[in-house]
């Protein structure tokens, strides 16, 4: 068998009278009758292979049985292409290697689809074929980027003193708030391990233990539903830190980042990075994790609403609402039906009753309002309402009435929407944000007791202790998110290390001692034994590949995702299994129990 020595996606017009041997897939092949030309692809990329009978005529012979995708081998020499033949969009454009010796090392069935069309192929075939798929340079590329990210931070955690340290995946469940997968026990009967939402607790207890700084790349399992951002299984880059405050965790960690940014794209990251604290990021964005790419803030115009003759503000806010929204520098962008439908129906997408809309027309320096609701503002109001927003000429001002969460969570995403619609940011530009102080509880309507925003390990913000038993619905949290164009790709926080404080906060969660000593009874114990202050933060790593490549779709940067539905098309998982191993588990399922049943009915 030829052996391997060059890599052909690697030649060089530098190479130009070397010997090579290279090897790799079939990408594509033209026989021309007198030559033949294969573009022969492996990791590295693709380069022009020459078959001339006069350089060999066996080769050239066995080069015209040869089809797409099989794997072949071949010796040969590099040379330069003829004047007017090299390809620039090609690394190796400038070269091809004229065969020698040709051997076929593998045949293949005719893919499912071309690799060069792969994009324009249902996802379904894609995933099915992975193989296939993953061997497109695109795909080759995103793995590569990911192993890059890895391989840096595990140099640069090692290079600040931190230990890699494994977790279990056969665990306790962990209050992250997700569905737990369950694994059932064998040799325990009736007893189910869960696989680990994240190592939160082991990593605490790694600080209890001494450890002082840990990173772990991990994989963590949510039973949610998956969305573009989000799978059932996904990977953190874990750290925990002990005698650390939230100003340690967020330089040593911007550090990081920057460090990726610009080692795998080249791009400085301005340090420090920019701090938001949650309050700001709802009230001028509407959203915890805002893109800051663009300005476009939200406005809240409750006050000028409630004086105008528009019935659906004023009832809003009689009922405790209020009437907040944008504007839109749109010119002539959108029409008329672009925002009573599209526009609308993106917003009741999100819970909102409706958007109402007016065009701002500049005469002699005052505001005319074209379609919409403009009849309902006097002039005065009018004026104000222009000002508010810095509205110009032509400009259209979006709204929405509801209840402050509502009209948040419909204006958020109608805000990225026009944002992109009008090109308003360089989509190749980043935007990093850590976004602070955040509240240590949300209130549960439905279930009337204290949620916690992050997780219920997180401290509050000292000065806010007092608050415990008065006011808990101000405390701030020693949390932070980092985010990157609006997506979260990281978050953490600075722990409770005082029992009596992690008491206090399960109170408020209404986690009763007796449920708390079930679930995380383990932990409560260790923190009685001298846990040193600590805190940490746990990244995203499929979301920062995500972003490093330039992609929204999550199953693009992870080599064997999981569909909508959490199937693996191509191993066909999840599946049934056999009796035997049900039995062996005692475990029975549905279709078990109605096969046991049928017989008895008839
Ligand atoms: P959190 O739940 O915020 O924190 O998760 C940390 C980061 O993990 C990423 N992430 C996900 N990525 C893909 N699919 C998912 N289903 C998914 N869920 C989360 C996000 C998120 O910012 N133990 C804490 C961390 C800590 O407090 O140290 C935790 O897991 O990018
Ligand atoms: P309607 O009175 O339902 O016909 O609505 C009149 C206009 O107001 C439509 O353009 C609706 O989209 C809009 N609208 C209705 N309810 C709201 C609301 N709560 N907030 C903003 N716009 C609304």
């Amino acid at each position: 068998m030829l052996k391997r020595t060059h890599h052909c996606g690697q030649l060089r017009l530098a190479d130009a009278g070397k010997s090579v041997v290279v090897a790799g897939w079939v990408q594509s092949y033209r026989d021309h009758g007198n030559l033949v030309f294969f573009d022969l692809r492996d990791r590295e990329g693709l380069t022009q292979l020459v078959f001339d009978p006069e350089a060999s005529p066996e080769a050239h012979q066995l080069a015209r049985t040869v089809r797409c995708e099989w794997v072949i081998a071949a010796s040969g020499k590099v040379r330069p292409r003829g004047q007017g033949l090299e390809n620039p969009k090609l690394a190796t454009g400038q070269i091809e290697v004229v065969v020698e010796r040709l051997e076929i090392l593998n045949m293949a069935k005719t893919p499912p689809f071309e690799l060069d069309s792969a994009t324009k192929t249902n996802e379904e075939t894609r995933l099915t074929y992975r193989y296939i798929d993953l061997r497109r340079p695109e795909m080759q590329q995103r793995l590569r980027v990911r192993h890059r990210v890895t391989s840096l931070a595990r140099r640069y955690f090692d290079e600040k003193g931190f230990w890699e340290i494994e977790t279990p995946m056969l665990a306790k469940s962990t209050p992250e708030g997700a569905r737990d997968f369950l694994v059932p026990s064998r040799l325990v009967r009736n007893a189910f391990y869960a696989l680990p939402q994240s190592p939160q607790l082991f990593k605490q207890i790694l600080m209890i233990s001494g450890v002082d700084k840990y990173f772990q790349i991990v994989r963590c399992f949510r039973d949610e539903d998956p969305r573009a951002d989000r799978q059932a299984e996904f990977t953190q880059i874990d750290v925990e830190m002990s005698f650390v405050d939230v100003d340690d965790v967020i330089a040593i960690h911007s550090e990081l980042v920057a460090r990726i940014w610009k080692e795998i794209l080249g791009v400085e990251v301005a340090l420090p990075i920019r701090r938001m604290s949650y309050s700001e990021a709802m009230a001028d964005y509407g959203i915890d994790r805002p893109d800051v790419r663009f300005d476009m803030k939200l406005k809240d115009i409750s006050d000028l609403a409630r004086q105008t003759t528009f019935r659906v503000f004023t009832s809003c806010i009689e009922n405790g609402g209020v009437v907040k929204g944008l504007c839109a520098p749109s010119g002539d962008f959108y029409s008329r039906s672009d925002i009573e439908k599209t526009l609308t129906s993106l917003v009741t997408d999100f819970g909102a009753k409706g958007l109402t809309w007016l065009k701002v027309k500049m005469e002699n320096g005052s505001p005319t309002f074209i379609g919409g609701i403009g009849k309902f503002f006097s002039e005065d109001l009018g004026r104000q309402l222009v000002r508010r927003f810095d509205a110009r000429d032509g400009d259209v001002l979006m709204f929405v009435a509801d209840q402050e969460a509502v009209a948040n969570k419909a204006l958020a995403p109608l805000r990225c929407r026009i944002a992109r619609d009008l090109k308003l940011y360089d989509p190749k530009s980043f935007a990093f944000l850590w976004v602070v102080d955040f509240p240590l509880f949300e209130w549960n309507a439905e279930e009337k007791r204290y949620d916690s925003l992050h997780h219920p390990f997180t401290a509050p913000v000292p000065e806010d202790l007092g608050k415990l038993e008065t006011d808990p619905a101000h405390i701030r949290s020693q949390a932070y998110d980092i985010v990157v164009n609006g997506s979260e790709v990281g978050g953490g926080s600075i722990r409770i290390h005082r029992p009596e404080v992690q008491q206090k906060v399960f109170d408020l969660l209404n986690i009763s001692r007796k449920q708390a000593e079930d679930r995380f009874g383990f932990f409560l114990k260790a923190l009685d034994y001298g846990a040193p202050p600590h805190g940490g933060i746990a990244f995203g790593l499929d979301r920062l590949t995500m972003l490093l490549t330039g992609t929204e779709n999550i199953r693009d940067v992870i080599a064997f995702p999981k569909t909508q539905r959490g199937q693996c098309l191509m191993t066909d998982a999840p599946s049934e299994v056999d009796q035997k191993q049900l039995d062996e588990l005692n475990l029975r399922t549905q279709k078990h129990l109605h096969a046991v049943e049928k017989p008895a009915e008839s």
